[in-house]
């Protein structure tokens, strides 16, 4: 199929160059015409394991190319999928003018039948938006469907989650609109839920907020444990055991970050705020994941007393591992929470680096976590990257000046690090696991 993706960020860009893999003929639009002349010569905007392999073969193969044409992409391609960003207004909101802008777009450049999908996270509704904004600017009879079909890719994961999904959802109102995008998903040979277009917005905020839901129970739940000594990894075991609730996303941490849970869960608030519904759950979700950061500083004070002119060592700065984003990462704001009060920070990370030296200032960012831990008072792990579970922990004590490590993942063994001198604090447990 000839397939248009107008935007090309994150989304954007794994998902066109995922159905150029799967045979399709796709071009990506973007209005930054640095980043499409980037692009056009093989040079990925984003870190995403596998994209820029993905990119340059389908590229080569003639099935992906760049523009920063609306209407090239409009006039070649049937299907047009929307995923330009949505970034939070002040309240919270989501801000639809990038939407409401490619509509308008696409409406001057329509000439035969076209479906428009909705790709972005939006409020329940805009397909509606949508609907009414071509229809209102389009200048002929040309027929048109409007379709949403959310997205739900981890970052670090994104190509895989593109190619295998637990689930594809569409939401239509024609038999034409829903033929196409069945044609377009069927070789990935994933469970389809065709519904109407609100639901499938809806679906999209629903899973979001429900895994944040997650996230923020099995935190409030560490506190507890904290307090009577109980382990946290040990009940997120026993209760993601039993099938109705499962294992994943019960991991206790600093908090979640990212581009989508911390916004997605603010505008799901203010969706429902405006619809007469005040989301007192969903409220309380946002407000655990604060707090989780403030735990994890009073632990830090709670080692070091007074944090000026204290060294401290920090491993990790994304949101997640095997991401170079730091959009809303906790660690992030845990670090500047702690220069505030004057600590002096030695930092460390596989992939954020570039992207955090332009929000933090006065750091020292090191080239490898030992540099970062040398004279240090404390070593904070913020990020659970893989080579940070190797590390060599005696080497480490004899850089440090003092043995204090607070493990913002979870992902060290207590009795480990305390055989390598360390004293050691986690979160809502004593480090039963890595
Ligand atoms: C998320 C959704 O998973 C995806 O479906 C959607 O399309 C976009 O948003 P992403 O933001 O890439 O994906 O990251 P994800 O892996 O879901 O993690 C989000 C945050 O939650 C991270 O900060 C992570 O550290 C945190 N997290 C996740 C926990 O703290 N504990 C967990 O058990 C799981």
């Amino acid at each position: 199929m000839n397939i248009a993706i107008i935007g090309s960020g994150y989304v954007g860009l794994v998902s066109g160059a995922c159905f150029a893999e799967l045979g399709n003929r796709v071009i990506c639009v973007d209005n930054d015409a640095k980043k499409i002349t980037a692009l056009k010569k093989g040079v990925i905007p984003i870190y995403e394991p596998g994209l820029r392999e993905l990119i340059t073969i389908n590229m080569k193969k003639k099935r992906l190319k760049f523009t920063t044409s609306i209407k090239e992409a409009v006039s070649s391609s049937q299907i047009i999928f929307i995923a330009v960003g949505t970034p939070s207004k002040a309240g919270g909101e989501a801000d639809l003018t990038g939407i409401e802008n490619v509509a308008r777009n696409i409406a001057k450049n329509i000439f035969g039948y076209r479906l428009i999908v909705e790709k972005s996270t939006v409020p329940v509704e805009t397909g509606e938006w949508v609907k009414h904004t071509i229809a209102t600017y389009k200048k002929n009879k040309a027929k048109f469907d409007v379709a949403s079909n959310p997205e739900f890719l981890r970052e670090g994961q994104a190509i895989n989650d593109f190619m295998h999904p637990d689930r594809i959802v569409i939401g239509v109102e024609s038999k034409k609109a829903k033929e196409l995008l069945i044609g377009l998903y069927g070789p990935l040979n994933a469970p389809i839920v065709v519904t109407d277009i609100k639901s499938a917005e809806l679906i999209k905020h629903a899973s979001n907020s429900f895994l944040a839901a997650k996230i923020s129970f099995i935190n409030a739940l560490s506190v507890i444990c904290e307090k009577t000594g109980a382990d946290v990894i040990q009940v997120a075991r026993g209760m993601g055991l039993d099938k109705r609730i499962g294992q994943s996303f019960l991991k206790a941490g600093i908090g979640y970050g990212g581009s989508c849970f911390p916004k997605d869960v603010d505008a799901f608030i203010t969706i429902s705020e405006r619809i007469g519904y005040s989301f007192e759950m969903l409220k309380a979700v946002k407000k655990i994941n604060q707090q989780q950061q403030e735990y994890f500083l009073n632990k830090i004070k709670n080692l070091l007393w007074i944090i000026k002119d204290k060294r401290i060592a920090v491993l990790g700065l994304s949101f997640k591992p095997n991401t170079d984003d730091i959009r809303n990462a906790p660690a992030i704001e845990i670090v500047k929470a702690l220069q505030e009060e004057g600590a002096v920070i030695r930092a460390y990370d596989p992939q954020a680096m570039e992207r955090a030296k332009k929000v933090l200032k006065g750091v020292n960012f090191c080239a490898d976590p030992y540099l970062a831990c040398k004279g240090s008072d404390c070593l904070l792990l913020m990020t659970e990257w893989d080579e940070f579970k190797e590390l060599d922990f005696s080497k480490i004590r004899k850089l440090m000046h003092r043995p204090l490590l607070v493990d913002g993942r979870n992902i060290y063994k207590a009795d480990q690090l305390k055989k390598a001198g360390f004293k050691y604090s986690a979160i809502g447990t004593g480090g039963s696991g890595k």
